[in-house]
């Protein structure tokens, strides 16, 4: 018989009742260290203070409103956005998949109202990942992800990862964009280098294409900057942001530049929840810490410990893991043991990490991990791997 929930997803057997910085705590007390963060959502750890006052503050005064009215703390949480990025307008959705679907429309109508209704195609990358809705699947273009659900939303033209020849080759007159994940996060933590990011934009200026940046998982001060782009120095038209925009409450935005907007007119797009004043306020009230010079930071300085310490857990345990790559509080450690029996051996010592493809095991804890936190997270990963050697 089904179940009463969709069996789409395999769940780890724990169930977590509450939330303190970066633990979760079952119902009989026992405390896990989490260095999952919600994959990348809990950007101030669970339950943080000032995003508790702000959403239960804002629940006792007003719920949900349409977007046929105005909405108060939307307009403040894009003010921020727009200040704090290159981004001249903000549209808000619920999350990563929604901001994919608006990034794919915003490029199409752009060229359309310019008079190139041809213009189309979005050029996209072998491992990226960019949400399960048609157009997001489509986007990516793996058979895990499309496989049964055709006919796929067409237009997308699918690359390798750093080939520049292939690259260069694919931009036709009926090209619109570039998508790309600055630093991809399901396909394994993989870092785009600056270097080629600036190619990109680059080649987007050349060609007088747009570029879009999906920064769902690594935005939102996880590698240290607010936004991953900031690192190469270089802008985009448009980009998707979710996950740690909200801390954990459902939210997510399309920023774009006004050119790249400029086909979004009144009627063209819409949302019944998105930049609903739950949302928003307590959107404000994360990146009122994130944006925070101070606070990045620091999300930098305990990058720099994690990654000493995830060097010295491989140097111990060289049969189980094989590398550290990432940026930030964005880190994947690559492995020789299978990533799964690594996670599921992290589950029996009570440190939760998730995994991603190419074998790699992803940290994204809370980015205001503590020292002390980030030090017994290793020791709990170090046990897990000595249990793992002494099944090998
Ligand atoms: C880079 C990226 N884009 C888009 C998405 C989809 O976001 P959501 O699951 O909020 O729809 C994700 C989710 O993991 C992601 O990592």
């Amino acid at each position: 018989m089904i179940p009463s929930v969709l069996p789409t997803y395999s769940r780890a057997p724990m169930s977590f009742v509450k939330g303190e910085g970066s633990w979760l705590i079952e119902a009989d007390g026992r405390r896990f260290l989490d260095l999952g963060a919600g994959i990348a959502v809990n950007a101030l750890g669970h339950a943080h203070p000032a995003l508790v006052a702000a959403l239960t503050d804002q629940a006792n005064a007003l719920w949900h409103v349409s977007n046929l009215y105005q909405i108060p703390q939307q307009q403040k949480l894009a003010d921020l956005l727009v200040e704090h990025t290159f981004a001249d307008t903000v549209f808000f959705t619920n999350s990563g998949t929604e901001s994919c679907e608006l990034a794919v429309k915003m490029a199409r109508k752009y060229w359309y109202d310019k008079g190139a209704p041809e213009r189309v195609e979005i050029i996209t990358f072998e491992g990226s990942f960019h949400g399960r809705s048609s157009a997001g699947i489509a986007a990516a273009g793996s058979e895990k992800m499309t496989k049964g659900f055709g006919p796929l939303l067409g237009g997308f033209k699918h690359l390798a990862w750093n080939d520049h020849e292939a690259l260069t080759a694919a931009i036709s007159d009926q090209t619109a964009a570039i998508m790309i994940e600055p630093v991809q996060g399901e396909g394994g933590i993989r870092p785009l280098p600056d270097q080629c990011l600036k190619g990109l934009r680059d080649l987007c200026d050349e060609h007088g294409i747009l570029l879009i940046l999906d920064e769902v998982q690594c935005g939102v001060g996880r590698t240290g900057k607010l936004f991953a782009h900031e690192w190469a120095g270089i802008e985009p038209d448009i980009m998707m942001v979710a996950k740690g925009i909200g801390g954990g409450f459902p939210l997510g935005a399309v920023l774009a530049t006004e050119n790249a907007a400029s086909g979004m007119t009144a009627g063209t797009h819409g949302s019944t929840y998105g930049g609903n004043p739950l949302g928003c306020t307590v959107g404000c009230a994360v990146l009122d810490t994130v944006a925070d010079p101070e606070f990045l930071a620091d999300v930098s300085r305990r990058a720099g410990a994690l990654r000493q310490s995830l060097e010295g857990l491989i140097a111990e345990h060289p049969d189980v893991f094989e590398s550290v790559r990432g940026t930030g509080l964005m880190l994947g450690v690559k492995c020789k043991a299978s990533n799964i029996d690594i996670v599921n051996a992290g589950y029996d010592q009570q440190v939760i990490t998730v995994p991603a493809a190419d074998n790699v095991i992803r940290l994204l804890p809370a980015l205001n991990i503590t020292e002390a936190d980030i030090a017994e997270a290793t020791k709990r990963l170090s046990a897990a791997a000595s249990k793992i050697e002494q099944t090998v």
